[in-house]
């Protein structure tokens, strides 16, 4: 790195007014500047925002879309998941391997290509996808891949933007009673201005909408937690990290209807008595930043943001987009909020809960997508309108995002209390085997459970629906998950980081049926203990897949054990051999 080039990290920390909470977005910057976050780049970074180097180091290495080293200069990143490998992308792995002449892992000898495997991207219609230098290609078949890597390789670092792979289809097939038009996305924001703040917050209270990020929490508790939480400003932060594999319908909603969902967090924040609202982009939606950012102007000169918003005297509030950097924790609400921090993103010990200290220690309210798009609905038809869809537990509708073995993948706008039957029946996904509701950390759902319904009360979910056939390996597919949860553990406790990775091993051996009744014991007890054990929710939910699987299909356990005998490989004797030469005695008969 050259005097230049430090020069220019100090720019680019300036830029962000050497602000300490800017971090990710200082190293994004830097990322996408120089390609990789050097040495000399962190210690610049460090003296010009009078922090220690190692701060830096330690949140560099925690997201996945940073680098210490240099990589190729076209980086393609493959999404693995259990439907992409259906769909076929080990075949496209394969034929990128040949294309490229490097395996996966590799970076080209001239620098030119870097070839990896990452963990789901939010593409699970449209698979097989990939992110290549933060673009992103779908519907990949093996035979599209030499006219891929011909685009790169002909100098086109943005890749091949007139191939159909570099569409995302929009993916909503079915829109319910909040997303049939026409209406005016911002009717809620004006009913809301209306009314009082406190009177804003019983209407969604009345509206009984509840957090459509998988914890059903009650929106109306949340926000009046906050409002009434000291503080010397009040947070509303969206959550847009839809980290769940298979999970897809936030990338819908910010594509179709960005301004509906800004208004839900605008209400929010007039609400709250906020002047900030933070959306949480996942880093894989880097595509959607520039669409995004037109919405916001586009708000802005329509006196949507900013000072006295709609004419609303002394209602100040705009939005901030926070775009992440590769790392499924920071879904989770406590480390999105360490991770806005520009801090790794370490969930964080609770209590304080983020409603009564979340960013910068203010109080902090953290909606999902999906929830801010509710709420704008609800304000603009009304909470009586609202509370007639769904059940008398669970109001409003749902959004599905069913992938996998059907005919027609994509975002479902549903009422709550419909049954996976009838999701199927949507879809086309009838003759399946095996539903996997709200992704890995979900529920595996036998055919005989079909008849069980879409609600808080019963099968509660983010949305992540994935649908498999007869002809699928339902413990490969639970083995699949557990090396997801391998790889996403933030390691910060050692139940969650050691014991996923047992899990894994313990499922590696059910899988290849090496494993007798009591490994499979072992495995299902030492599952709870994680549940148990761990300071997250991911830890906590992470051996749902094989639970779950355990009670739904103990069949295919049964099946798939070995019957015989336990016949161990070295007897103790011979494993003591060496000791008892080199000690020149035999143990006694009672330590054997
Ligand atoms: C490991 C983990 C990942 C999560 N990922 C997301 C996510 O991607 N999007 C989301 O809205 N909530 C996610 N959550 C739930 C959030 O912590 C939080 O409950 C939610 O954002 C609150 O919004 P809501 O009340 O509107 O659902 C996750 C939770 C955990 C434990
Ligand atoms: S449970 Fe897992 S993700 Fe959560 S804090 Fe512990 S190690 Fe991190």
């Amino acid at each position: 790195m050259t005097t230049d080039d430090e020069a220019a990290v100090e720019t680019i920390v300036g830029e962000f007014a050497s602000d300490r909470s800017r971090l990710l977005d200082i190293v994004e910057a830097v990322q996408h500047r120089f390609g990789f976050v050097s040495d000399t780049a962190v210690h610049a970074m460090a003296a010009r925002l009078g922090i220690h180097a190692v701060e830096i180091e330690e949140m560099v290495s925690f997201y996945a879309f940073f680098d210490r080293q240099p990589h190729g200069h076209v980086r393609i990143r493959l999404s693995r998941t259990p439907i992409s490998i259906m769909r076929g992308a080990e075949d496209v792995a394969r034929a990128f391997e040949t294309a490229l002449g490097i395996g996966m892992g590799e970076t080209s000898a001239d620098g030119g290509f870097t070839l990896q495997w990452t963990s789901d991207i939010g593409m699970a219609d449209q698979e097989p996808a990939a992110l290549v230098n933060g673009r992103v290609l779908t519907r990949i078949a093996a035979a599209d891949v030499p006219a891929i890597v011909a685009a790169f390789r002909d100098g086109h670092r943005e890749g091949p933007q007139c191939m159909p792979n570099a569409v995302v289809r929009s993916s909503l097939v079915q829109a319910g009673p909040l997303l049939t038009g026409p209406f005016d996305p911002n009717d809620g924001l004006r009913a809301a201005l209306t009314m009082t703040p406190d009177a804003v917050i019983a209407e969604i209270a009345a509206s009984k909408l509840r957090g459509r990020g998988g914890a059903g929490f009650p929106t109306g508790t949340k926000w009046r937690l906050t409002r009434k939480s000291p503080g010397r400003e009040h947070i509303v932060a969206c959550n847009a990290d839809e980290g769940e594999p298979g999970t897809f319908k936030d990338r819908v909603l910010l594509t179709e209807f960005s301004d509906l969902v800004f208004a839900g967090v605008t209400i929010a924040g007039y609400a709250l008595g906020a002047r900030q609202g933070l959306v949480y982009l996942r880093g894989e939606y880097a595509y959607l930043w520039e669409k995004l950012q037109a919405v916001l102007r586009s708000r802005r000169a329509h006196g949507l943001l900013g000072a006295n918003i709609c004419g609303h005297a002394g209602f100040d509030f705009d939005i901030r987009i926070q775009l992440g950097a590769g790392a499924y924790i920071c879904g989770e609400e406590s480390a999105m909020i360490e991770s806005l921090e520009g801090k790794r993103g370490s969930p964080r010990d609770r209590p304080p809960y983020p409603t009564e200290r979340g960013y910068l220690q203010q109080p902090t309210a953290v909606d999902n997508v999906e929830t801010y798009m509710c709420a704008s609905r609800s304000m603009a038809k009304g909470a009586a309108w609202f509370r007639g869809f769904g059940t008398v537990a669970s109001t409003g509708t749902k959004l599905m995002c069913v992938s996998g073995d059907c005919a027609r993948p994509g975002v479902y706008e549903v009422p709550f209390g419909i049954t996976v039957n009838d999701l199927l029946d949507l879809a086309g996904g009838d003759g399946a085997a095996y539903v996997q509701v709200s992704g890995p950390s979900g529920q595996s759902v036998a055919p005989k459970d079909f008849g069980r319904r879409i609600a808080y009360e019963d099968l509660s979910t983010g949305g992540s629906t994935m649908v498999f056939g007869p002809q699928r390996d339902v413990l490969d597919i639970a083995l699949q998950f557990a090396e997801f949860f391998v790889a996403e553990s933030c390691g910060w406790c050692v139940p969650c980081r050691v014991g996923t990775t047992l899990l894994r091993e313990g499922m590696e051996k059910i899988v290849a049926g090496r494993a007798t009744l009591s490994d499979i014991a072992a495995t299902e007890t030492l599952a709870h203990t994680v549940v148990r054990m761990s300071r997250c929710g991911l830890g906590q939910s992470a051996p749902n897949p094989i639970l779950t699987t355990m009670r739904s299909f103990p069949e295919l356990y049964e099946a798939r054990m070995q019957h015989t005998a336990f016949v161990p490989r070295v007897t103790l004797q011979e494993a003591l051999a060496d000791a008892v030469q080199a000690q020149g005695r035999e143990p006694v008969a009672e330590a054997v």
